[in-house]
């Protein structure tokens, strides 16, 4: 992807779209489009007295025009200020910033369908809710890649296809040029970062192994003077890793214990990320059914979202330490595969009793959320497709979170708010903690239905010791099933830029 900024006037803008954000307004267009009108010789007037368009959300018009920007996009930005939550509405910037971005990813994706190969993104300053340049141009260009992102890499080439866009341009006023520039490098590395997690969750399960995954750890290593370590089954067991090796035995895929570590400030406690990396869950014994079951290759979202983060970070080199932790298997059933009723010995030293074999991520977390332990870490994320009943609680819209740390979890969903990757906290009652008691090991790995995100959280935080945590249930969020207009079916990166944000805010 090419990125530019442009600060021209729009009438000498020589780029096949331009798109312009435009907030609800009714039957009659917002003043600041003036200039932009007098360009289009009265249409957008027209336009907006015909009812056709009114800058709802996601609503779009194209209007075509003479001159050097042949097509002009408008795009509809709804009512940003009418976000409603029922508590922590923290940030109005926040709800406009995430019309923004919404607005250029629907931009970029119609740009994608009309085949114009490039789409420019303004928004007359006075209707961006009061959204600065920095930020305007950082949310144009996450938005605007993520509308253009594509996966093809596995179809055959095709002569007719529509051209991909391949250049995004943020147009902003003369005056506002600094101020963006800074947005689009912080954006630009967002953008990619997001694009690398979608494309390893697309990719299918025979290609994005764990071994994949590693390898794509130590690229970013190359690339970044990351440190990397991966350890194989062998170097597992000596660890101890009992819960991860249990998931693992029944597969003939090699599994991978991912550690990267990032050093932009000394020797300071490092922020601990870490990501299930689950390359296909069939469910082990306690086999899954069939239906849907392909959705199962994006149940190492965590860990593509973890690798994301750290391509942000080695391409802005924030001040603070970062450890990515990616525990990689995938979960098969066969000969060897662990049983329902198995006790293992984790990492941690806690037996699990292992009563569902479907319930596989919360044992490779609890090995990695123990492992870490040795970083010291200031504090550790983690990100998992853990609970087909986080899907339940927040839908696809937003992530549950839970922790031991109510500041942190604070922190996080307020990251989550500004990257537009939205969180909400889960309350871990004591009570449901007894859901996991185990007649025979010191606990099992499942509570069953009742409040079964919760209670998965609270098998995590069973080997948590000696830091701040904060873990967040993507199995809603990391990748969707339906088509919306910013967003097509499939990867959703999700959470790679809250975890962004986080790093961000934390560096200062
Ligand atoms: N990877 C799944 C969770 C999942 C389900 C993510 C659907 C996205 C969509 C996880 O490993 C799982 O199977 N969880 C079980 C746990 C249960 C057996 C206690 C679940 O949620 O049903
Ligand atoms: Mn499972
Ligand atoms: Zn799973």
């Amino acid at each position: 992807m090419r990125y530019e900024l442009l600060a021209s006037a729009p009438e000498a803008l020589a780029v096949p779209l331009l798109a312009v954000g435009v907030p609800k307004s009714r039957k009659t267009a917002p003043a600041e489009l003036a200039p932009l009108d007098a360009m289009a010789g009265g249409l957008i007037a027209r336009l907006f007295a015909s009812g056709d368009f009114g800058g709802g959300r996601d609503e779009t018009a194209v209007l075509y025009l003479a001159g050097a920007a042949p097509r002009l996009l408008l795009v509809g930005l709804g009512k940003p200020d009418e976000a409603s939550r029922t508590v922590g509405k923290t940030a109005p910037a926040d709800d406009w910033r995430f019309a923004i971005r919404r607005a250029a990813a629907v931009a970029a994706r119609r740009a994608g369908s009309l085949g114009t190969g490039a789409v420019a993104f303004a928004i007359p300053p006075a209707l961006r809710g009061g959204v600065g340049a920095q930020d305007f141009a950082q949310v144009v260009v996450e938005g605007a890649a993520q509308g253009a992102w594509q996966f093809d890499e596995l179809k055959t080439p095709k002569n007719d296809k529509k051209p991909p866009v391949e250049t995004i341009a943020v147009l902003v006023e003369p005056g506002e040029r600094e101020a963006a520039q800074r947005g689009m490098v912080i954006g630009e590395a967002i953008a990619e970062g997001q694009a690398l997690a979608r494309q390893l969750q697309a990719l299918p399960p025979n290609r994005c192994t764990p071994g994949f995954l590693a390898e794509t750890a130590e690229r970013l290593a190359e690339r970044y003077g990351f440190a990397v370590t991966v350890l194989g089954r062998e170097q597992m067991r000596q660890e101890g890793m009992g819960a991860l090796l249990a998931v693992a035995q029944g597969t003939a895929t090699e599994p991978r214990f991912i550690t990267l570590e990032y050093r932009g400030a000394g020797d300071s406690p490092p922020i601990g990320l870490v990501g299930k990396g689950i390359t296909f869950d069939a469910g082990g014994i306690s086999i899954k059914p069939a239906s849907q079951m392909e959705d199962m290759k994006y149940d190492m979202s965590g860990a593509a979202a973890v690798l994301g983060a750290l391509e942000i970070v080695g391409r802005l080199r924030p001040r603070l330490n970062v450890v990515g932790v990616i525990p990689a298997t995938d979960n098969m059933p066969s000969g060897t595969a662990v049983r329902p009723a198995d006790v293992v010995t984790s990492h941690f030293g806690k037996t699990i009793e292992i009563v569902n074999t479907d319930a596989e991520g919360r044992l490779i977390l609890a090995d990695a959320l123990s492992y870490v332990r040795r970083f010291k870490p200031a504090a550790v994320l983690d990100a998992a497709t853990l609970t087909g009943a986080a899907v339940f609680v927040t839908g696809h819209v937003a992530s549950p979170i839970m922790g031991n740390d109510e500041a942190l979890i604070e922190e996080v969903r307020r990251a989550g708010e500004r990257a537009g990757e939205r969180c909400w906290p889960l309350p871990m009652y004591d009570e449901l903690r007894d859901q996991n008691k185990s007649e025979i090991a010191d606990v099992k790995n499942s509570g069953g239905r009742p409040a079964a995100t919760i209670t998965a959280g609270w098998f995590l935080r069973e080997f948590v010791d000696e830091y701040p945590w904060v873990h967040l249930d993507v199995a809603g969020t990391a990748y969707t099933d339906s088509d919306s207009p910013p967003l097509p079916k499939g990867p959703a990166g999700v959470p790679t830029r809250l975890f962004a944000e986080f790093l961000l805010g934390r560096a200062g």
